[in-house]
């Protein structure tokens, strides 16, 4: 146990790099990445900043649609957190949505010091179409990824559990998940326990 804390990642500092709205905007720097995808107002922004301790870092809002570019963040100085828009989201034009979905998909293909992905899905709903295309798509591609259930405190305990199951058994087929966890960002349920496995994937280290 004393080793698990030992060896745990600290964040002790986390500064934006760059909002990139094309490929050739991603930072050079190889540094060892975690993203955080999922649909449209899950809750991505949220989760960085709860996991950097950072109130304002990413921008969030209750509006769907607020991250509109990849944000880097870098971390300790030798990782990135990649704030990923949110897809799925209505309010913009059928041209202007492809291009996310496109510029979403080809950071996570082609990315090669992605580490992780935190494919996020709130726990008060069962996983989406949109949801489940991710996970299946992440799996395909050979992402590892940690299904995060955003938003516990808004649920009780009992409905936690239930989701938690659900999720396990229809996922249960996909070799490159991870894990799944519930997650809070206003409270921060389970933040040491998704900062844990973060810290191992940057390091290589996922079992
Ligand atoms: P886009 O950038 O639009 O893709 O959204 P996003 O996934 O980044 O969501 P964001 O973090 O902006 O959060 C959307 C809304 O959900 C905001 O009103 C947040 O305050 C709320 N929210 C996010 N996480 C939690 C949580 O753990 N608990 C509660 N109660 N609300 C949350
Ligand atoms: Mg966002």
């Amino acid at each position: 146990m004393a080793y698990f804390f030992l060896s745990m990642l600290r964040i002790t500092s986390a500064e934006f790099v760059i909002s990139a709205a094309k490929q050739a905007q991603f930072p050079k720097l190889p540094m060892p990445e975690v993203a955080f995808a999922g649909r449209s107002n899950v809750g991505k922004s949220s989760l960085l900043n709860s996991l950097v301790a950072r109130k304002g870092l990413a921008k969030t809002s209750s509006t769907p649609g607020k991250t509109q570019q990849i944000n880097f963040f870098r971390i300790n100085d030798r990782y990135h957190f990649v704030d990923l828009p949110g897809y799925g989201y209505a309010k913009v034009s059928k041209t202007e949505r492809e291009a996310w979905v496109r510029l979403i998909e080809s950071y996570l293909s082609d990315r090669s010091q992605l580490k992780l992905v935190a494919a996020l899905s709130d726990i008060r709903h069962e996983p989406t179409a949109l949801d489940r295309d991710l996970f299946q798509w992440l799996d395909a591609i050979g992402r590892p990824f940690i299904i995060v259930l955003t938003k516990y405190d808004k649920v009780s305990p009992a409905q936690a559990q239930a989701r938690y199951d659900e999720v396990m058994e229809l996922t249960s087929v996909y070799s490159n998940r991870v894990g799944i966890i519930p997650y809070s960002s206003e409270i921060r349920h389970n933040r040491e326990a998704l900062v844990g496995v973060i810290g191992k994937a940057l390091e290589g280290r996922l079992a």
